[in-house]
């Protein structure tokens, strides 16, 4: 028998801990929970995404009365910056949530969907996104996509 062994490298940092660029990522995400449309699941996600050239393209999740409808505030983040800056790479995420009036403790981990829709932007543009998840008690910080998504299918197997 062989085995394979797949590490998770997980770093928890404070805000202040972060550099100026990576806390600006991580304040707007949090301030994107604001415009979160979710009268459904009363779960207020902001994300925020750095392009290669600086900008940031933010969004957050949107529900509908008929639930799949709905999208995650990471997939509306990315759909908008690819939607505006096909060109630009995306080099960072920071994602938030917000409920009973109050950001979490700990921190909410993109759904399978979203992480391999971002995974394939890795692949696309050959370099890795950097996520940062917000929690009152720490930021989780993770190098990529790959890593919350190990044994990927990326649609490179099918060239
Ligand atoms: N949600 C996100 O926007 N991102 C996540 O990472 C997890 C879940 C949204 C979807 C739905 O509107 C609400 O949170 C509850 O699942």
């Amino acid at each position: 028998m062989k085995e394979l062994q797949i590490r998770l490298s997980v770093s928890i940092l404070s805000l202040d801990e972060l550099t100026a660029e990576e806390r600006e990522l991580v304040l707007k995400a949090k301030e994107m929970t604001k415009s979160s449309y979710s009268p459904y699941s009363h779960f207020s996600v902001g994300a925020a995404i750095r392009l290669a050239d600086g900008s940031i393209y933010a969004g957050s999740n949107q529900e509908n009365a008929a639930f799949p409808v709905g999208l995650c505030a990471e997939r509306s983040a990315f759909f908008y910056a690819q939607a505006n800056a096909p060109e630009q790479a995306p080099v960072a995420i920071a994602i938030a949530a917000f409920t009973g009036g109050a950001f979490l403790a700990k921190p909410i981990s993109p759904c399978g969907a979203c992480r391999q829709a971002l995974l394939e932007a890795e692949t696309r543009y050959g370099q890795p996104i950097k996520v940062m998840l917000y929690g009152e008690e720490g930021i989780y910080v993770v190098d990529s996509f790959r890593d919350l998504l190990p044994l990927t299918f990326d649609g490179s197997e099918m060239e």
